[in-house]
């Protein structure tokens, strides 16, 4: 995988620092995740910052993970005394639960403000999450437009601003966009392929092939039913993976002029397969 997929310590800083900054600002922190990988999605520096503070993470993209093992992430969230939910960005009724749930935890902070004089106040939330998690798709659900983010490129300096989701909440412009941790293969394999790393700077038929072989001993049937390849002999065989891979590649048609096999296209078609869910619901981390 390139080398270029690295670790932004610079920005990372930045974006940690502008959290810790606003969190007086807010009521509560919306931690976005990707449910079918919300082990490599999260970085673990936020949990530091943010232990204090109400919050809930969202596992996003819930339409296209798993459900058994979001559940399973779900409920080890909340053995840990963390709130967590799942939701779909794109459906209505996970985003009304979502603001219900969130107006419901901080309704002990309305109240002690309303005590003090301050009725109506409305809930006070930032959105967080590592690019790609669906930040942006989530804050234009709550508000029901589309807001203009500013903050959801990494190094951009600048002043914050409310975006007004109703009445009853008000949500902050995003701040520094924080970074996974690429720490292991593992992680960067799985953030490449669900989209958070951009294809450009990986190497396209590295993340498919090793995806392909990776889903195949997750979800064996799903592979072999969309792909139409053999089943699996040997999961540790690089080689009989590879020749999976290519026999899937000719099965759909991506074959260049003289019959070889167009890997690259097959990679890019695997790849949308994958971010789509069209190959199925998959996860492909569980909790430990
Ligand atoms: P970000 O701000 O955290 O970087 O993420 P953003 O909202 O831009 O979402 C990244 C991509 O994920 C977008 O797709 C978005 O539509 C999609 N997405 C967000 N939430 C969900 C969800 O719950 N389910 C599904 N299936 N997709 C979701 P895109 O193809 O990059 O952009 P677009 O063509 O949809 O605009």
């Amino acid at each position: 995988m390139s080398s270029e997929i690295n670790w932004f310590p610079g920005h990372m800083r930045k974006a940690l620092s502008e959290i810790t900054d606003r969190l007086k600002w807010v009521d509560i922190v919306i931690e976005t995740c990707d449910a079918r990988i919300p082990f490599s999605s999260r970085n673990p520096e936020l949990h530091k910052l943010i232990n204090e503070k109400n919050r809930i993470i969202v596992l996003n993209k819930a339409d296209l993970a798993d459900p058994h093992i979001t559940g399973a992430w779900i409920s080890q969230y909340e053995a840990q005394g963390i709130k967590a939910m799942a939701v779909d960005a794109n459906n209505k009724g996970d985003i009304q639960r979502l603001k219900k749930k969130m107006e419901h935890i901080c309704q002990p902070i309305l109240d002690k403000a309303a005590a003090r004089g301050r009725i109506g106040r409305p809930v006070r939330a930032m959105v967080v999450g590592i690019p790609n998690t669906g930040k942006s798709t989530i804050i234009n659900a709550l508000c029901n437009r589309k807001v203009v983010i500013t903050g959801n490129r990494p190094g951009v300096t600048r002043s914050f601003q409310w975006a007004k989701s109703s009445d009853s909440m008000e949500l902050m412009d995003m701040p520094g966009v924080l970074w996974p941790n690429l720490g292991s293969k593992h992680n960067k394999l799985v953030l490449a392929l669900s989209g958070a790393i951009k294809t450009e700077v990986t190497d396209m038929i590295f993340v498919a092939s090793e995806g392909m072989k990776y889903i195949s001993t997750l979800y064996p049937d799903y592979i072999t039913t969309r792909y139409q390849v053999p089943d699996v002999i040997d999961a540790e065989d690089i080689n009989e993976a590879y020749e999976r891979y290519l026999s899937a590649a000719k099965k759909k048609g991506c074959i260049l002029s003289g019959g070889r096999i167009d890997e690259e296209r097959f990679a890019s078609l695997f790849i949308d397969d994958f971010r789509t869910g069209r190959i199925g619901r998959i996860t492909l981390e569980v909790p430990k």
